[in-house]
């Protein structure tokens, strides 16, 4: 039988950090074993806000690289970028044609963004959760693992499929296979190091908030040293009134690959001087064979376009059947 298929990718907007590692990559390399992935680099998605177009390119290769030396393997995996596929794009204007615009205007990360953006809002970035449904809906997926944030944007992918499907297909054949959300409950869900309560982002300034995954053993190290934390003795998982607890005790289970109970009993009678160090050095080590591994995938450019040119033709051998059906469905002409 067939493995069950996932898709997922990353926007390439600035560097990797412990939180898309931890939260998302990981769970892929786990998934990758008795799952057929499908991972891009959703830079379509980066040019939504202003951009640098010195940046853009080597934050695809950046990312690409990452998802290489944390594990994904690119024979059995398929890594490719999104701008590569004019299937993405075309799929997304005919899906712009069958979206209504109020459902666009109640997605809260659009509200969230656009309210950064003062007067500068592109009719991209309030486009974006369509160009998401048609980056989904083109490989057909069982599967689409992502972030309880991307949530909504999921379930408006899954209401764009069956209004095509009402519009266009008929009940006993639809057109286009409606995927289900793989939310981990018990999911990973890093927090920032200067506010346990807000989750670790590329977009928040301050960069002690974050641990990227190419710092420096000295550099996470003094990230560690100087996370937010409180005056109580003997740490815990769970306590509503101590997020930062909660969030770095996480960072440590998942670095030492320790289950919940272990790292609870371990740290129940620690202070932060005796833990700090511990979780700094976790840190280093975990990170130390996936630094190693990107700086040799980055300083070797003509492997990760070679692995980027294959996944494109993987990509596009099921996107771009999948964009043939639903332009044949909607009427256009056949030459
Ligand atoms: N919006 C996602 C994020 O910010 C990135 C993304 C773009 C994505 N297209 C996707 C994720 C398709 C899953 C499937 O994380």
């Amino acid at each position: 039988m067939a493995k069950p298929r996932i898709l997922s990718g990353i926007q390439t907007t600035g560097d990797m950090h412990l939180g898309n590692y931890l939260g998302a990559i990981r769970n892929w390399v786990e998934l990758q074993s008795d799952h057929e992935c499908f991972l891009f680099m959703a830079d379509l998605h980066a040019i939504t806000v202003p951009h640098d177009p010195k940046t853009l390119a080597e934050n695809t290769f950046k990312i690409a690289a990452t998802y290489i030396a944390c594990g994904i393997d690119p024979d059995t995996s398929t890594i490719f970028v999104q701008s590569q596929l004019p299937e993405h794009s075309e799929l997304a204007w005919i899906f712009n044609c069958i979206t209504p615009l109020n459902w666009l205007e109640r997605m809260i990360q659009f509200k969230e963004k656009a309210l950064k953006q003062g007067d500068n809002v592109s009719v991209g970035l309030m486009d974006y959760p369509v160009l998401q449904a048609a980056d989904i809906l083109l490989y057909e997926p069982d599967g689409v693992p992502v972030g309880e944030d991307q949530k909504q944007h999921l379930e408006l992918t899954r209401d764009i499929a069956a209004r095509l499907n009402f519009q266009f297909g008929s009940e006993d054949k639809p057109i286009l296979k409606v995927p289900e959300p793989l939310i981990r409950k018990d999911g990973a869900r890093i927090m920032s190091l200067t506010d346990g309560t807000k989750k670790m982002s590329k977009s928040d300034p301050s960069d002690q908030s974050r641990i990227d995954l190419t710092d420096a053993p000295a550099v996470i190290t003094k990230k560690i040293k100087r996370a937010k934390t409180d005056p109580l003795r003997g740490l815990e998982f769970d306590n509503p009134e101590r997020p930062e607890c909660h969030n770095l005790l996480g960072i440590y289970q998942l670095l030492s690959n320790q289950t919940k109970a272990a790292v609870a009993a371990e740290c129940q009678d620690m202070g932060w001087g005796q833990f700090k160090p511990l979780l700094a050095e976790t840190t280093v080590e975990a990170l130390r064979p996936i630094q190693e591994k990107y700086q040799a995938l980055m300083s070797d450019r003509t492997y990760l376009q070679q692995v980027l040119a294959n996944g494109k033709t993987k990509a596009q051998a099921i996107a771009a059947p999948t964009l043939d059906k639903v332009k044949a469905a909607i009427g256009f002409a056949r030459l």
